[in-house]
């Protein structure tokens, strides 16, 4: 059982994250879609509503492989607590390059027994943020191609529009 996880604050999911989800499942046996509860911005959206959200999503879409977690804490540890040997992360652009390199070098000196897998994204999602995502749909822009639609609706709640 290969199993990995794909960890972030998916505040909120979007569509660029789904598409890596997608990705990954056809490479492993189980992923684990792992949101930061304890990471350093301030989410919009709850730990426990970013999970809700995927899972809701997760349900309609019928993946049988993925299931969704919260976690606090290192990464590693967690990953190695959920016997996972890969760490997910997606690359969009060159821009991610250099942080995503530090953290992954970072991870391996922690644990050399979880690789982190990179993944990219369609090139439609190069450009994508959830932070993005955020600030269009409070600028009442339209945001629907960029996310599920139960995040759609979601969000028009949150900022009740
Ligand atoms: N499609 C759309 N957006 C994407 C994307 C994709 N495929 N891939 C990444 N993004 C976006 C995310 O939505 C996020 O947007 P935001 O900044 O507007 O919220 C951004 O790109 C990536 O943010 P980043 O900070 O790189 O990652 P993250 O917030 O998703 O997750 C953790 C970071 C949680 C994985 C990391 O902080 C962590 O591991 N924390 C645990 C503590 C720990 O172990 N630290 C040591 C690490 S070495």
């Amino acid at each position: 059982m290969r199993i990995a996880i794909y960890p972030g604050t998916f505040d909120p999911i979007t569509n660029g994250h789904l598409d890596i989800i997608e990705r990954a499942i056809q490479l492993f046996d189980k992923v684990i879609v792992t949101v930061a509860v304890n990471s350093s911005k301030t989410p919009m959206f709850t730990g426990e509503e970013r999970v809700e959200l995927i899972q809701s999503i997760l349900k309609q879409k019928r993946f049988k492989n993925v299931s969704v977690e919260r976690f606090n804490g290192l990464l590693v540890s967690f990953a190695k607590k959920k016997n996972a040997v890969a760490i997910i992360r997606g690359l969009r652009a060159i821009s991610d390059f250099e942080y995503e390199f530090q953290m992954a070098l970072m991870n391996r000196k922690q644990s050399n027994a979880i690789a982190t897998v990179f993944l990219m994204p369609h090139e439609k999602y190069t450009y994508l943020n959830s932070s993005i995502v955020r600030e269009i749909a409070r600028l009442d822009g339209n945001f629907k191609d960029f996310v599920h639609p139960i995040v759609f609706r979601a969000l028009k709640k949150k900022l009740s529009l």
